[in-house]
Order: C-alpha cells, then structure tokens, then sequence
C-alpha cells in the first residue's frame, strides 16, 4: 500500500511501506505498563480500530506487560493483513518492581526475539529495535555486541530491519557501520528538543526518525505557548503536538499512544491540523 488517508503520507523503512500515522501498544498494559489491561476488551477494539482507520505501523514491545501488548495485538490482528508493520523492541526486561533492567547480552537478545515471534505469532519480525540507555535517557558506550547479535539474526532471516532505540547520535553511528539502520527511536516532543541535530542528519540520510513520548508520555505536555495556539486554532494541545511533529520533519514517524478508541480517532483528526507559519514559530520557542 502506497497511498493514505492519514496524515502524513507514508514512510518506507527499508522496503516496507508504512503510514506515518502509526499507533504505539505500550499504554494498552496494566499501570506502570505491568500486568493485563483493566479493560481487555477495550485493548483490543483500540487496536482494530487503528487498523480499520488504516494505520499500518504498530510500535510494541515484549517488555510492556511484561508480554501483555504482543498477546493483545496477536489476539486482535492475527492473521494480520498484508500491509501492516508490527516494530518491536529488544534490549530491557522488566523486574518485579516494574524497573526496565537492561537485557543485551547476546542469550538474552536472540531469546527475547524468539519470544516476540512466538507472542506476536510471526516467522520473521519486521523491524526490531535495540532498546539502549536506561529509563533515565540514552547513555554512552559501544552497542556492538548487542547490534551484532541482532544483526546476525537478521542475517539468519529472523529479523528484516534493525533500528535503535534510546541511543546517542554516537551509538547510531557505530551501529550503522554494522548493519543498516531504518530508524532511530528516541524521547522527543515540542517541549523536549534534545535530538534537533539528529533529526536532521537521518532526514539527509533517509532514516526515520521515531519519537517515543510524543504527547509528553506518562505527564501530559503542558506549556502556556501549546495552550495558547491550540486556543486560537480550536484544537486540543494534544493535536497541535501532534501536527507539529508531522510538519517538523518529513522523516518523523508518529506511534501515539492511547488506550481509547475515542482519542485514538481524536489523534488522526488532530495530526492532521493545519499549521500557519505564525503558529510554528510560536510553537518552535518552547523547547529551544
Ligand atoms: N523506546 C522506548 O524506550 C519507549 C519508551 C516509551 C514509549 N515508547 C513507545 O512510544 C509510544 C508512545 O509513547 P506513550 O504512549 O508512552 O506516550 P504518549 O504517546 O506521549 O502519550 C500517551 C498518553 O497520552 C494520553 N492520550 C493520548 N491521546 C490522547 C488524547 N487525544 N486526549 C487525551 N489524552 C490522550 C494517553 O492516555 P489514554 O490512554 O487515556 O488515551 C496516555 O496517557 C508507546 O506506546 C511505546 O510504543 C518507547
């Protein structure tokens, strides 16, 4: 599938299209992203939901739950139509604590990846992300022991595309020397700018650009400018987010998340708002 409805357009990630509009399955676990949802069947109407408005790019992890996320995305799209694109990531565990411990040693890697495709009931995972850092942000050190178990995996057909996740512009470097990197995904919204420079670096290059946290994560983006904008256009501060990352570089993917169809169908109105220039350069002052 090459064309959308959706904001955005599409995006292709190696050789698989997808819409840029995608969805993110982390917030369809239990609290603090542990244990089974409250509502089971409300999960699963979310993720048929994204589908039917035509969303072909779906972020997940078996660390949400732990495991909870690819058996709900299993139980509701499997057999998973044609164009859809399930992104997994590897690399952190859970604790019972609800902690994200690293997981990157090579055993521990080629497991979790065995697990997504039994959970997710795939024989090759699309696209896998190498979860670094820790909950605190990315942290330096070489990835490649890591990458290069993924990238053998890849090589033994288990895995079509790699990316990383919660990496610095250092760590995405050396990964790309090891294998072919389709996208970076990493903590970035309007108020939080950090990645400005990489953004533009993987556009120049082609690589997608996958911001986690998009709408402000587990605390709601909040800002007086967001406000203010939102107010004169008629929208929510949640859509002008939204819109803004669409319009802040073509190579940005959005995965969103939400446990609700009703905001799940607000997000796609939403991304879609139109941005004057006055609006984008008010916008532009808040997290610089
Ligand atoms: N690579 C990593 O280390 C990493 C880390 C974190 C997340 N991720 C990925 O990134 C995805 C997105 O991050 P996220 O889900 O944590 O945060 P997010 O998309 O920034 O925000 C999700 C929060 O916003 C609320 N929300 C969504 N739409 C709304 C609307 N229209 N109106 C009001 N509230 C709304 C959701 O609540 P409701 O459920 O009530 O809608 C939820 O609490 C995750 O799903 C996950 O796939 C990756």
């Amino acid at each position: 599938m090459s064309s959308t409805s959706l904001p955005g357009g599409t995006w292709t990630l190696g050789d698989l299209t997808v819409t840029r509009f995608g969805y993110g399955a982390m917030q369809l676990a239990g609290p603090g992203v542990m244990g089974p949802p409250a509502d089971p069947d409300g999960a699963l109407a979310v993720l048929r939901e994204a589908v039917a408005l035509g969303v072909t790019h779906i972020d997940t992890s078996d660390a949400y739950g732990p495991h909870v996320t690819n058996g709900l995305i299993r139980a509701a799209l499997h057999p998973y139509p044609e164009a859809l694109h399930i992104v997994t990531k590897v690399g952190a565990t859970r604790d019972p604590q609800g902690g994200w411990p690293p997981a990157r040693q090579p055993a521990e890697l080629r497991r979790a990846v065995h697990e997504n495709l039994t959970n997710l009931g795939l024989d090759v995972l699309d696209l896998v992300n190498l979860r670094l850092g820790d909950a605190q942000g990315p942290r330096p050190g070489s990835l490649a022991e890591a990458f290069g178990t993924l990238a053998e995996l890849r090589q033994e057909g288990l895995i079509r595309h790699l990316g990383v996740s919660n990496a610095t512009a250092e760590q995405v470097v050396e990964a790309q020397q090891i294998a072919p990197v389709v996208c970076v995904q990493n903590l970035y919204n309007l108020a939080y700018r950090q990645d400005d420079a990489l953004i533009d670096a993987l556009a120049e290059q082609g690589v997608a650009y996958v911001p986690f946290f998009p709408l402000g994560g587990f605390s709601p983006l909040q800002s007086a400018a967001l406000s203010a904008v939102a107010a004169r256009l008629d929208a929510t501060p949640m859509s002008v987010a939204l819109a803004w990352l669409l319009r802040r570089s073509p190579n940005i993917l959005l995965i969103p998340g939400t446990s609700s169809v009703a905001h799940l169908r607000e997000n796609v109105v939403g991304a879609g708002l139109a941005l004057s220039d006055e609006d984008l350069a008010e916008l532009d002052k808040i997290g610089r």
